[in-house]
């Protein structure tokens, strides 16, 4: 392959992710890059970083039968470039040769499954490299635990000469504790003679990118390190620990993120908030507490414990204890739970409180109104200030379609009314205790539809008499 000319040194960036492995370790059929931390996939926060850095292209490595699947989450300007075999991370990285052929100068090669680097680490090690301009410049860090990552083997002089992985490693190498963080920015004219000559002769028959280290070191170009002092940044994830790892770093993160903006975690250890979830000030989360999707609660808020909530809007001065929220929408001063279950389209007007056992789905609760107890409420309207009554249900499938229940405001129904939809209740109307509802109540009426009681005398005397006998 041609060397690329090398016009302006350090001028152009490219950054290179690699995220064709077959993560092998996670025994998973989803592409390891997929998975998810703090709810987005591990690949999306790796590229969050490097876009922060600005380069001028931005490219991904991928393996052709999952490439579609992680493609989707990659943003517009990446340029997706397949490796055909995962022969290693070193092949990975020369599957963009002819992509990047005419590509002079800087490229920033990363692992796709380190999703805690951040925009800083990056930007420091870019910064180290374009003050020396050394054919390579790579990121690393002294770890408490070394295993699992290459090691970094200095020189008498501690020149950086070579990384050796661990399965490679003998007993002296495996004690250090400088470890390769799967992180470099390569001189692209110094990199692609360097590639060529990379072999397998290691433990997994592989094209060991941490190869191309030895091979400009021995030929006595400049690698250098940059050393950060934070292990956590450059966590691999290879195996569903480290996922695990993974997530409990970035969930703190974010914990922090919101802390500092003013909202009171009481237990960071045990409230889970992804990403893109939004929380105003003064807003107290308690233990058990899971925010997830594209949430947003306002300020004055009390949520939990044990709630959760996903892809959510709700309002300042919400109080919400040990429910589901999914999809729903909650304005401003309304109390949930606890115990309650609010499903996609749920909408609750300002002040509206929905307690105990209490199910909603596509419906709106009207301001100020009442859903306290042990109700199924769907495809309804429920005007302000009505009060739905213990127990009630809105019968609104047949089994083959879904019809409406429209109840009007200042209504009171009685505890256990059925409504057999479609059916309305007009404004200030009631229906009595254990009515089966199914036909539309005019304003300010009581519909009532039960059998009328009948007591008969002496009976319960009798039986019970009966039964003393026995005794
Ligand atoms: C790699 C490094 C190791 C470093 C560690 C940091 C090598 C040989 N080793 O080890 O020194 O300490 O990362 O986390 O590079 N990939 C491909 N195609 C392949 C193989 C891998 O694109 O054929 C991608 C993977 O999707 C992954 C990245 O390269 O995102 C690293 O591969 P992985 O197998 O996880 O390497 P590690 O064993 O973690
Ligand atoms: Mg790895």
């Amino acid at each position: 392959m041609e060397a690329a000319e090398n016009e302006g040194p350090g001028q152009a960036l490219a950054v290179v992710i690699l995220a064709a492995g077959l993560g092998t370790r996670m025994k998973s059929k989803t592409a390891k890059v997929l998975h998810r931390i703090c709810g987005r996939p591990m690949i999306s926060w790796v590229s969050g970083a490097a876009q922060a850095v600005s380069p001028q292209r931005f490219l991904v490595v991928l393996a052709p039968d999952l490439a579609d699947a992680v493609h989707q989450v990659l943003p517009q300007n990446t340029e997706a470039v397949l490796q055909a075999q995962q022969l290693g991370t070193g092949d990975a990285l020369r599957a963009t040769a002819a992509a990047l052929e005419w590509f002079a100068g800087d490229l920033l090669v990363m692992n796709g499954d380190a999703p805690l680097i951040t925009a800083a680490a990056l930007q420091g090690l870019l910064n180290a490299h374009r003050q020396a301009l050394p054919a390579c410049t790579m990121l690393t860090v002294e770890a408490g635990d070394p295993s699992g990552y290459g090691r970094i083997c200095r020189d008498a002089d501690g020149r950086v000469a070579r990384i050796v992985e661990e399965r490679d490693a003998n007993l002296a190498e495996k004690n250090i504790c400088e470890i390769n963080a799967g992180v470099y920015i390569f001189n692209a004219g110094a990199l692609w003679p360097a590639l060529e000559q990379l072999e397998t002769g290691n433990s997994q028959g592989e094209f060991y990118l941490t190869d191309v280290v030895e091979i400009l070191a021995s030929d006595g170009q400049a690698v250098l390190a940059h050393e950060i002092d934070d292990p956590a940044v450059v966590l691999g994830v290879n195996s569903r620990k480290d996922l695990a790892a993974a997530e409990r770093v970035m969930q703190r993160r974010i914990l922090d993120r919101h802390m500092i903006e003013g909202v009171t975690v009481r237990d960071p250890s045990c409230t889970y908030v992804e990403a893109d979830v939004k929380i105003g000030r003064d807003t107290l989360l308690e233990p058990m507490t899971m925010l997830a999707g594209n949430t947003q609660i306002g300020e004055d808020c009390v949520i939990g414990p044990a709630a959760r909530v996903a892809d959510s809007v709700i309002d300042d001065g919400v109080t919400l204890v040990a429910s589901y929220v999914l999809g729903a929408k909650i304005a401003s001063g309304c109390s949930v739970g606890p115990f309650a279950y609010l499903r996609p389209g749920a909408r609750l007007l300002q002040a509206a409180k929905v307690g105990t056992f209490v199910e909603i789905k596509n419906s709106v609760v009207g301001e100020a109104a009442k859903v306290p107890h042990l109700s199924y409420i769907g495809d309804a309207e429920i005007g302000s200030r009505t009060n739905i009554g213990a127990g009630n249900i809105t019968a609104n499938y047949d089994g083959l379609s879904k019809f409406r229940t429209v109840v009007g405001s200042g209504v009171h129904t009685g505890a256990d009314t059925v409504f057999v939809a479609p059916v309305a209740v007009g404004d200030g109307a009631m229906t009595g205790a254990g009515s089966v509802i199914t036909g539309d109540v005019p304003a300010e009426a009581l519909g009532i539809a039960r059998a009328k009681q009948k007591n008969i005398e002496g009976y319960a005397r009798e039986k019970f008499a009966s039964r003393e006998e026995k005794d």
